[in-house]
């Protein structure tokens, strides 16, 4: 199991391009299921999670192949409508399977997928809304079972959270139901957007993504297409905290400005000047943060829970304290504990996390358990005194597409041991 050693105190400089955004390619490649013909899908990161995916695609029948950074995809031959307990564990999106299934095929049968590092991950509101498309779904002994023998119908859906994968779920399978389908308290992220977008140009009637109700008329089939998968914004802030940290001035290449609308105030709120340009985002650092005075996470557009944990790494040697509060999942502070010990002072009372800034923290070796929490540890490393030895890279590479080599081409001094 492979480990990064980080040499502390090292500036960052020059610039950095952005990946595709891990939590747009993933609904991405399950919605290939219900189209005729090949994908093309550029700019798709080369990721863990990535490669989840596309192992149940093939599963399924379908072919998934990679050239670079673009996928080439055909659902032409899809066979089968299960996807095994073993294929489902590998990655918590892989329910997102379970709309495109039944609409590909009239039955989905998959294990409930379990919780993960950062909480119970339950899929009641995934469940209620596609019975409500008309599907059967009984779950028994930890498998759903799930038909759609007259075909899935259009329905008004109202969901009692702007769940994200929810709202992708739900979309996708309504794509090819018979009737109109509304979404109302529809997640309004921009991984939304780049889904409904792909969905569009492959022959969908999707409108009103990104806002609060989404509308998709039913057709009888849709086409392939060829689509640009969205530059990765939590990606983007990761690099944002790990320039704030270290007193560094960075440039982010092909960063989409208008997606970073909560993450920028912070880090100005922290003294950095943030300057941009349409695709660039130009980051300059003070020698030490302030601290910022209150971080909610919320659904987009607030403050994104993903970046929560780069962040509050980089505020854990600022001036002054910082209160974060998380309000999306239940179990996302496990970070804080390896934080503390690199000398980092924060104290949790349920959802509220208070960092209290230090003059320093230090090098030790420490344990990632979650995938942003390991962008976390890495970013305290980076301004810590001394070498980090951080271990659960795996989870890193599930969001992170080279981090290492990104990181250390901006003169960090970090490898893989
Ligand atoms: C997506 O997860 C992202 N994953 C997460 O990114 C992200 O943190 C999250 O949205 C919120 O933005 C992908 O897109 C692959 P939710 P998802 O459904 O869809 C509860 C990362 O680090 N809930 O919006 O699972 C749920 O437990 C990952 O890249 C229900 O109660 O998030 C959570 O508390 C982590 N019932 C809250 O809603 C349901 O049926 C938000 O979940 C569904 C969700």
């Amino acid at each position: 199991m492979s480990k990064l050693l980080i040499a502390g105190r090292q500036r960052l400089a020059g610039e950095v391009c952005v990946q595709g955004a891990k939590n747009s390619a993933l609904p991405i490649i399950a919605a290939t299921l219900l189209t005729k013909g090949e994908n093309v899908i550029f700019n798709c990161p080369r990721l863990s999670d990535v490669e989840a995916s596309c192992a149940i695609l093939r599963y399924l029948g379908g072919r998934a192949a990679r050239t670079d950074g673009t996928l080439l995809i055909s659902c032409d031959d899809v066979c089968r409508s299960e996807i095994p307990d073993s294929l489902m564990r590998k990655t918590r999106s892989s329910i997102v399977f379970l709309g495109a299934v039944l609409a590909r095929t009239g039955r989905a049968r998959l294990s409930f997928p379990g919780g993960c590092e950062i909480g119970p991950r339950p899929i009641d509101m995934h469940l209620s809304a596609l019975r409500g498309l008309g599907a059967e779904i009984e779950e028994k002994y930890g498998v759903l079972e799930c038909s759609a023998p007259y075909g899935l119908r259009g329905a008004k859906i109202s969901l009692s959270f702007p769940s994200v994968g929810a709202t992708e779920d739900v979309m996708i399978a309504a794509t090819l139901a018979s009737g109109t389908t509304t979404i109302s308290n529809a997640a309004r992220e921009p991984e939304i957007c780049d889904l409904a977008d792909y969905l569009n140009k492959c022959g969908a009637k999707i409108y009103g993504a990104g806002e609060g109700v989404i509308v998709i008329d039913g057709v009888t089939s849709l086409h392939s297409a060829a689509h640009t998968i969205i530059p990765d914004r939590i990606v983007a802030a990761t690099f944002m905290s790990c320039a704030a940290v270290t007193g560094s001035e960075i440039v982010l290449k092909g960063a989409m400005v208008s997606h970073l609308g909560a993450v920028i105030p912070v880090f100005e709120e922290s003294g950095c000047r943030v300057t941009l340009s349409d695709r660039d985002v130009r980051l300059t650092a003070p020698q030490r943060l302030h601290s910022v005075r209150m971080i909610r996470t919320m659904p987009y557009p607030g403050f994104p829970t993903d970046a929560q944990a780069p962040l509050m790494a980089a505020t854990c040697t600022a001036e002054g304290t910082t209160v974060f509060i998380e309000n999306i999942f239940e179990n996302r502070y496990r970070h804080i504990a390896e934080l503390a010990r690199m000398g980092a002072i924060v104290r949790t009372e349920g959802k509220v996390a208070v960092v209290e800034g230090v003059p320093g923290l230090y090098g030790t070796s420490v344990e990632a358990t979650d995938l942003r929490g390991a962008a976390a540890l890495i970013t305290a490393a980076l301004c810590a005194e001394g070498d980090t030895l951080v271990s659960g890279v795996r989870y890193l590479e599930r969001g992170y597409e080279n981090f290492d080599l990104a990181l250390a081409s901006l003169g960090a001094d970090i490898k893989k041991v």
